[in-house]
Formats: structure tokens, sequence, C-alpha cells
């Protein structure tokens, strides 16, 4: 059986390995009772180790056999696995006899002569220990060709001879190997934020464990009893964790929609890894509403003042008013006459009640309008390049076909929207929707003048297309007054209106909404209403929006007489006031110098809006970003997410609206230093200050 023994060619170990050895050794000796158990410490001082020069492997052995009974196999590495318990069965122990390199000193992937004598030799002096270890390798064999099995024990011993911990003296001490021989894991016993468990079988055998890295768990025993009680069940509850269905149910052979592969929203789930990766980072990446404004609970009490309003309306009692809330209900949803209010009043929109479609936010909406109204083979949706990803990720997924139209300062280039359509119409495709958001566009901040919007809409007329209106921001305008919506200006009827309450309310509340007003003529003839059709798609889709969401709105809207506007006006300062923050910093860290190396920095300054869109003389790619989050500690959002294929490489999306002023204020001294010492480098410029000065360097 014992075919990987081998013999210590103890001439073989070079001065520099009994160096490392004489290190290593001088590390031990200092560990004392405060780190380490007593009971390990004990057995450690039996074996009387040389401190200077690497065991011999045969004197070491036959002076634990005098100890304890246990001797020791020379071998070259990891072992097979039966062989190994083979081997503890009959009171022997492999050590490696290789040494870890000068460089490994710290921390060795692989076993080492070091790892194998002193993290697990002086517990094989120990009876209670060896006594464990025998049973657990007796039951062990009996599974040894069972995979499953095998994992689950070697957990048991990864959380006990390697990374075990034990109570001693109303301190957690270690005993297993691996914690004693890694000056970096003997660490994590002081460190609170890691989870030290009550020694549980059952939870050891769910608790996979990664060896190239510093362990999260641990699980602590009071003595070496419990090691030896925990036999006794050891072999039922691997059995019962053996009947349980597999952890792997990966269903094999089988396929998702293919348009949701690699490269899919990818640069999301990379901006989502490193604010993981690094939680401290200030990060100008979510353009999100400001949580301290939420007031949930406040909302929340606004639903009875709903339910007062329709019980007041129809006569209906109270119960009978929240029991139809709580029914299946209209698919166009049960506040749409206080929503004609709101709109009339905060938007200046007249849409009738029965134009409206409630939906579960605005993405809701845009899936509801491009499924109503778009096929696949002949139909072409435009989008704002750069814009927001809601109607071209949809589109993407479900094989929708959509195209970019530029956009600048001024929003979208009405000459490249025309010629576009033509394009398409000459190779046989019909433009049938335009996506666009006409204030203070997410990602770039841009706002469409009122000429061009008039003159969109004259395109949408010509063209013969309807245009998605994304009024998301246009009531967060920090200039004098608001801009009129396409909606507003809209005498040919070619605006589908789109709106949420996620930033004026919160977005937890997922209510958005469409006002459509077209009839259309189908292919039979017949003149249907749009948006009845497009009831049809949500009823199969989402059957109605939340009702109580509903009530809470309706409830909230009916107490400020259908108006949020003068309700938000301290939302919108305070977004004013970032925005005007964040500006003011921009010009002071990097403007301001008109130093060399910003020269070819530049952004824009959004009359309202949650973003700003900076452009570089360098292009951003991951590298960038993650050196920018790794040593700078600021996470900004590269603008090539948000077009279709190509573009944006030298811009990045800045978002304000989520960060104190002080984080603001930081976070762009940060993002400038990275931005120096990134064009100082790619210049080849000598830095003429430290690392961390932005100041003169020209
Ligand atoms: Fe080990």
């Amino acid at each position: 059986m014992e075919s990987t023994a081998i013999v210590q060619d103890y001439g073989s170990y070079l001065e520099e390995d009994h160096r490392t050895w004489a290190s290593l050794m001088i590390r031990q000796n200092a560990l004392d009772t405060d780190t380490i158990s007593a009971e390990y410490l004990t057995g450690y001082k039996k074996l009387e180790l040389d401190k200077k020069k690497i065991v011999r492997i045969d004197e070491l052995s036959r002076r634990l056999e005098n100890l304890s009974g246990w001797s020791l196999v020379p071998v070259t590495g990891l072992i097979p696995t039966k062989e190994f318990f083979y081997m503890l069965i009959s009171k022997r122990y492999p050590v490696t006899i290789s040494i870890r390199r000068p460089n490994e000193i710290d921390f060795s992937e692989q076993p080492d002569i070091f790892h194998d004598v002193c993290g697990h030799l002086p517990l094989l002096v120990n009876e209670k220990f060896t006594k464990f270890l025998s049973a657990y390798s007796i039951i062990a064999l009996k599974y040894v060709n069972n995979d499953r099995a095998i994992d689950f024990l070697g957990r048991l011993y990864w959380y006990t001879y390697e990374m075990g911990i034990i109570r001693e003296d109303g301190a957690l001490k270690a005993y297993g190997g691996a914690v004693i021989t890694s000056s970096e894991e003997i660490l994590n016993l002081s460190r609170t934020e890691i989870s030290k468990n009550p020694f549980d079988l059952g939870r050891i055998f769910k608790t996979p464990y990664n060896p190239y890295k510093l362990q999260s768990d641990y699980f602590f025993i009071n003595s070496f009893d419990d090691l030896f009680e925990c036999l006794e069940h050891l072999e039922s509850q691997l059995i019962e964790q053996l009947l349980m269905p597999e952890e792997d149910l990966v269903l094999r052979n089988y396929s998702l929609n293919n348009n949701l592969g690699k490269g899919f929203n990818n640069v999301i789930g990379f901006l989502n890894d490193i604010q993981y990766q690094f939680p401290a980072a200030i990060s100008f990446v979510a353009g999100q509403p400001d949580e301290r404004f939420f007031n949930i609970t406040h909302h929340m009490g606004k639903f009875d003042t709903y339910v007062r309003h329709v019980a007041k309306k129809t006569g209906d009692s109270w119960g009978t008013v929240i029991n139809k809330i709580g029914q299946y209900n209209k698919t166009k949803g049960i506040v749409n006459d206080i929503l004609s209010d709101y709109l009339r009043q905060d938007d200046n929109i007249n849409i009738a009640p029965e134009n409206i479609l409630v939906t579960v936010g605005a993405q809701e909406a845009f899936s509801i309008i491009v499924s109503t109204i778009c096929n696949r083979e002949e139909d072409v949706i435009l989008v704002e390049e750069p814009g927001y990803i809601g109607v071209s990720s949809f589109s993407k997924i479900f094989n929708y076909q959509i195209e970019g139209i530029h956009t600048d300062e001024e929003g979208l280039d009405l000459r490249d929207l025309r010629d576009k359509i033509i394009h398409c119409n000459r190779i046989g495709k019909k433009v049938k929707l335009l996506y666009v958001i006409p204030d203070y566009q997410n990602p770039s901040g841009s706002c469409m003048p009122i000429g061009n919007r008039l003159k969109l809409l004259e395109l949408a007329r010509k063209y013969n297309f309807l245009i998605i209106e994304d009024a998301v921001y246009n009531s967060f305008t920090y200039a004098q007054k608001k801009n009129p919506t396409l909606k507003s200006l809209d005498k040919y009827n070619r605006v589908i209106y789109v709106s949420s309450f996620s930033k004026s309310l919160f977005p937890g509340l997922r209510i958005g909404l469409i006002g459509a007003e077209q009839k259309i003529e189908n292919d039979t003839g017949e003149v249907v209403s749009l948006v009845d059709e497009m009831v049809k798609v949500k009823a199969q889709i989402t059957n109605n929006t939340s009702t109580i969401s509903q009530a809470i709105l309706g409830g909230t809207l009916l107490d400020l007489d259908c108006s949020l506007h003068s309700w938000c006006q301290p939302k919108f300062d305070s977004y004013r006031e970032r925005r005007d923050k964040m500006i003011g910093a921009l010009n002071r860290c990097i403007k301001n110098y008109q130093n060399e190396w910003a020269k070819g920095i530049s952004w824009n300054e959004p009359d309202g809006g949650f973003f700003i869109k900076m452009s570089l003389p360098f292009e951003i790619d991951d590298q960038a970003v993650l050196e920018a989050a790794g040593k700078y500690n600021i996470i900004f959002c590269p603008m090539r997410v948000f077009y279709l294929k190509k573009g944006g490489e030298n811009e990045i999306r800045l978002a304000f609206s989520n960060l104190s002023l002080n984080k603001i204020e930081i976070g762009v001294e940060q993002l400038a230093k990275f931005l120096r010492s990134r064009i100082v480098k790619d210049k080849g410029w000598a830095p003429a200050v430290a690392e961390n000065g932005i100041a003169t360097v020209e």
C-alpha cells in the first residue's frame, strides 16, 4: 500500500534551506499561551525540535514513537486519500521532506516540512486528539470511494487539525497546524469581524473552505473531549448529509436566452465587484436618489388617506375598500384619476385617466411599450448614444433591433437621427420608436433646447415614428424654470410619456406610468387605443401594479392636492447644492490650476439631473477603474457602458446625487490625483511633487 514513502536525503538540503528552517523556528518559538493552545505547546516542547537545522525525520520519528506510539513517514507532497487514512489507522503520519523557498517564508501554498512538523506533530503527543484522529480515519476509510463523503470529512479535518481553535482560560487559541504555522492566519484570532462558531458537526459539513485564502469561518472546541464525543454521531451525521441532495444542483446540457451570455452588462457587474472589493472607496457610480429624503413611514401612513378617500367617494365601508385593494385589480391601475390631476398640475400635461397605464416603475413601462409596438424582424428602435440602458438592454435580451443616435450637449443629434431613419427605410426596416430623455439625460446630463424639441416632434410626424419620452429628470431642474416636456409640446400626438416616482418619492414604491393617447389603425383596418393594447401586454407580464403601492402613492398625492412640486422643493435644493459642490470642487482641483496636465480634461455643468459627463485625454479601461479604486479610493462609471457597441472610451459619468457634500469634495480631490498621475505617466513627465500632491505639476 505504501507507495509514496521515500527516504529523506538529508545531505541534499542547502545551507539556504537550513537558514529558512532556522528563521521559521525563531518565529515558532516566540508563540506563547496568549494565542496558542496549552495542549499544543505541551506537545511542542516534548518534541524537542532542532532550532537551527531541518529536523531528521527518522530521529524525530523515534522520539515521537517513544512519546505516543506514532511514527513518521517521509513523503514528497500530497498523498492519495486512501493511503493517507491507512497511515493514520496504523499510527503513522506523513511528513513532507521539502522546505519552502525563502520568498515563501510568510505563506507557502503547499505543505512543507515546517508545516507538517510544527503544525501537526505536537498534537500527535496528545492522547485525546490521537484517539479522535484514529477513529476519524477508520470511519473515513469506509467512505474513501465516495467523493462527497470525503469532501465532508475533509471539512472536519480542515476545521480541526488545520484550522482548529480551542477555548482555554476564557480565550480562543489555536491548535490547528495551518493557523499556527501562518503568521497571517493567526491574526484572524483577534479579528472580531471573522466568525468563530461553536463546534458543530452539521455546520462544519455545510461549510466549504478555500485553502488558498485566509479563512472567514472558524469552529472552536471547549476541550479535546468535544472532538472525541463527536465521533459517536460522526457516521450517522455523515450518512444524513449524504442522503441530502447534492449542493451542486446545476442543470447541465441546458441553455438560457443566448443574449444573456458573457458581455451582457458585464461592466455593471465589474463596477459592483469593485465597490465590494474596495468598500471604503467613494463612489460616483450610482445615480441613486438620496435615501435621507425617503421618509417611508410617512408615506405608508397615506395608505389610510387613500382608503378614506375611496370610502367617501363610493360609499363603501372601510373594510370593503381595503378588501378590494387586496384583490386582483384593474390592469390599467386604480389611481389613474389622481395621476391625471398630478400630471396636469406638475407636468403641464393633460392626459385623461383612461389613457394612463400604471406600471411597475419606468422599466416595466419600457418593456410594455416595446413589446406592444415592435416586431422583431422588421422594426427598429432608436436610442440615444450614450443613453440610459433601460430600453436598449430589454431590447437586446428579447432580440428587438436597436440603433444608436449620436448625442451631444444639446441631446440628440437630429441630423444623425434623420440619416439613420432614411438608412433604415432604405434597407427595408421601419423605425417605430425613439427613446429619449430630453432633460438632464442619464448618463451625459445633456439637455435638449426647445427648438430641437419642436424639430424632433416634426421629424416624428414626417417619418411616422413614436417617441418614448422618459421625463425622469424633468422636475429635477436647478435653473429658474422647468423645460417644457416633449409631451406638452406634442401637437402631432407622437409622444408616449413615461414617468416614475422613484426619484421624487422613493424607488421601493415601484410605480411608474405611461401616458399614451394615440389611436392606431391596425393591420385589419380596425382603430384601437394604444394604451388598451398595452394593457393586454401588461396583463401577461404583471397583471397589475401593486395596489398597496398605488394606494400609498394615491394617498400621498391626495394629501398634497395632487402636486409634488412644492413638497419636493427641499430635495431639489439639496441636489442643486450637491451639483454646485461638485462643479466647484472640479474647478478648484482641476480647472483652476490651469495645469498642463489638466488641459485635456473637460466636463459639462448640467442645469439639472444627477450626472456630469467628463472627457479625458486617455482611455478608461478596466485596469484604470481598478487603479482608481485601489490606489485613489475613488470609483466612477466608464461611459462606454452606455454605448451599444463602441464609444465613450475617453469619457466617464460622475453621479453626485447620493453623496454628502464632504464626500463629493474628497471624491473630487481623489479623482484629480488619479487623473494627474495617469496623465503625467502617459506623457512621460517627471512628477514634480509627491505621488499624492496635485498642485505643482505642470
Ligand atoms: Fe496540514
